[in-house]
């Protein structure tokens, strides 16, 4: 809670006269910034083509400083979208968390809402199983509490262009908003509205001044979240593959002691980190523009009139294009269509210009979707292919390279070990794309390369924050657990060992703790086997059972060792036991599922539909969990 700042929003609204236009509200829910992006997009056309109503675009988490107060505000409006971002194991993003919380919270049915005309829009990705599960309990629950629905729930896929999809739903909006907003005889002379490129105001600076903080981010403060991280030091890498394995997987401790930062065990960690100087490179000669350009963006006009409606991210700091790059662009992701067609503002030959539009038009879906999505193309590898597009530093920045997001990773560590320090384990990402390129993830090649403060005293930094999750132990210790977790879906189990090893020491009862872990093969990838096996010794892992996938013949996966424990499983559900599972989504956490639903049918000797509802239920009363990526 900032009181100060709901202060001001409250003063300011009660401020707000009343000329007799219809307000909107534009709800969001983001994460990266896309939900965000779109509800500001909305808002943005909606205000050129209704100039008799108020747009506001707000925050979830801004809206209301308690359950009350979204109940008392909701109640007065009459016309509101929401834009809504799933994550993770169907969860809301983490500024619609308590709206969501209270909003899903056994409401009876009545028509409170009745007043309220409203969209949603939902983003997620069609890959995974709660596909944009948010965004459509909230459309059916407020069509239950008399809300007037608009348009059906948009449903942005992000495994294929969820920009497409934006603008698809953004259609069905208008001729509804036409009839509610415009007088009669002006909705029939409505004219088709195009996006202007968004642009900061550059200025360019003769040298440094110095003013800039190190990565442009604040400290010294002690509420770090994804806009004010923490910046700390690498303390400890180390290589948990062996040499022999092909693959790499690195484990780091990113020291916090003195910060006040603080952590949970079962919690997110983001991790803000440095495009490799390679990428950089690329990128400053696909500008032709000096490494050491000193410059800075403002998202407002010299006279302080906010630029573009408001719709620019607030900027960073002053620095070099070097610095820039490195720190605030997204380089190598799939362009998104507003990217090419900034693009193909600046491409100097027409028919680069051409074919750029082309692509962001219907017709050039189809190759749209071969030529960026399935190929993975990158930015870098777009602008290459389109030499004569050379956006300036404003655009650039504001509508061709996205932000530089965080990436998030399960904490491996527990706070009762490891007061002053955040483990990570993280796989390393190298990959071949179709088109040829190697594809290393920004984040994990970031820490295998990483200087940890035990080699040097110039040890490498980052920019990081918690981010709470509902991962957790059970309150009561003595329950049996169930853990199962390959590969690097390891990493908050070795926390949960280490909470419980710090629980067993101060005298506490422990239930019966199984661990199914799976890797390879066990001279190249068994990572943390010592530990874990000194856990077995002291008593906080029951049973130890893993999967070698490589070592035999055939492949053994987890859920191969859990069939072979069916009655074991079986048991620690029916003692109240709980259930976990840590990795991949799409393919080991969907294997799993299904085999536990084999397991409750079997052994419990249920129908199929009553062994779904008995999963269903461990899921609903939080004995079945999962952080899944
Ligand atoms: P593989 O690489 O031999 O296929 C950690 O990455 C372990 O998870 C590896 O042993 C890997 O096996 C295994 N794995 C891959 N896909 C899986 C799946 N769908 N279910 C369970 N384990 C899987």
């Amino acid at each position: 809670a900032e009181p100060p700042k709901l202060v001001i929003l409250k003063a300011r609204e009660s401020e707000e006269v009343d000329d007799g236009k219809k307000k909107v509200t534009i709800f969001f829910g983001t994460q990266t910034g896309t939900a965000e992006g779109f509800a500001k997009a909305l808002a943005e056309e909606a205000k050129a083509r209704y100039q008799q109503a108020h747009f506001k675009v707000v925050d979830l988490d801004d809206y209301a400083a308690d359950d009350d107060e979204y109940e008392e505000k909701l109640k007065k409006e009459t016309f509101a979208f929401f834009f809504l971002a799933t994550y993770g194991d169907g969860e809301p993003t983490d500024n619609a968390a308590r709206f969501y919380k209270w909003f899903t919270e056994g409401k009876e049915k009545s028509d409170w809402l009745k007043n309220l005309h409203y969209g949603v829009f939902g983003l997620g990705n069609r890959q995974y199983e709660h596909f944009n599960k948010i965004g459509k309990v909230v459309d059916d629950l407020i069509a239950e509490q008399g809300g007037k629905r608009l348009v059906p729930v948009g449903l942005g896929d992000d495994d294929q262009c969820i920009e497409d999809d934006f603008t698809a739903w953004r259609e069905l909006v208008w001729p509804e908003l036409d009839q509610l907003l415009l007088d009669e005889e002006k909705a029939s002379g409505t004219t088709p509205y195009t996006a202007a490129v968004l642009e900061y105001r550059v200025v360019f600076h003769e040298q440094a001044d110095g003013s800039a903080t190190e990565d442009g981010s604040t400290n010294g403060n002690t509420t770090y979240d994804a806009q004010h991280p923490c910046i700390v030091n690498v303390a400890v890498r180390i290589e948990l593959h062996s040499p022999a394995s092909d693959r790499s997987c690195t484990h780091l401790e990113f020291d916090i002691s003195g910060t006040g930062l603080t952590y949970e065990t079962g919690d997110h960690v983001g991790v803000y980190c440095d495009n490799l100087i390679e990428t950089v490179e690329e990128a400053e000669k696909l500008l032709n523009l000096p490494s050491q350009t000193y410059f800075s963006i403002h998202a407002d006009k010299e006279d302080g009139t906010p630029l573009c409606g408001g719709s620019l991210l607030p900027p960073f700091p002053p620095c070099t294009l070097r610095t820039a790059l490195t720190k605030y662009a997204d380089l190598l992701s799939a362009p998104k269509k507003s990217a090419l067609l900034a693009l193909a503002a600046y491409a100097s030959d027409p028919n680069e210009a051409d074919r750029l539009t082309h692509l962001t038009s219907p017709s050039g879906k189809e190759e749209y979707s071969q030529y960026i999505i399935a190929s993975q193309r990158s930015l870098l590898e777009v602008m290459a292919d389109f030499p004569t597009a050379k956006p300036p530093l404003g655009v650039f920045f504001a509508a061709v390279a996205p932000r530089l997001q965080a990436r998030f990773y399960s904490i491996s560590s527990s706070p009762k070990i490891s007061p002053s320090r955040i483990h990570v384990t993280c796989a390393l990402v190298y990959e071949k794309t179709p088109t040829g390129r190697i594809h290393k993830g920004i984040c994990s090649t970031w820490m295998k390369n990483s200087v940890s403060l035990e080699e040097s005293s110039e040890c490498s930094r980052a920019p990081i924050f918690v981010r709470t999750s509902n991962f957790r132990l059970p309150s009561d210790p003595k329950l049996p657990i169930i853990m199962i977790g390959p590969g690097t879906g390891l990493a908050p189990f070795r926390g949960f060992l280490q909470e419980r090893l710090a629980l067993k020491e101060s005298g506490t009862e422990l239930g019966p703790a199984t661990l199914f872990f799976g890797c390879r093969n066990r001279e190249m990838d068994f990572i943390y086997k010592d530990e874990l096996n000194s856990f077995v010794e002291a008593g906080v892992i029951s049973e130890l059972i893993i999967a070698f996938s490589r070592e035999g013949p055939t492949k053994e996966y987890v859920q191969h060792k859990m069939v072979q424990k069916a009655s074991d499983v079986w048991n620690a559900i029916s003692a109240g036991g709980y259930l976990y599972v840590c990795g991949d989504a799409k393919g080991m956490a969907r294997d799993v599922h299904r085999t536990l639903h084999t397991i409750v049918q079997e052994q419990g000797s249920l129908d199929s539909s009553k062994a779904e509802s008995m999963v269903k239920n461990l899921q609903m009363t939080g004995r079945y969990l999962r952080d899944v990526w």
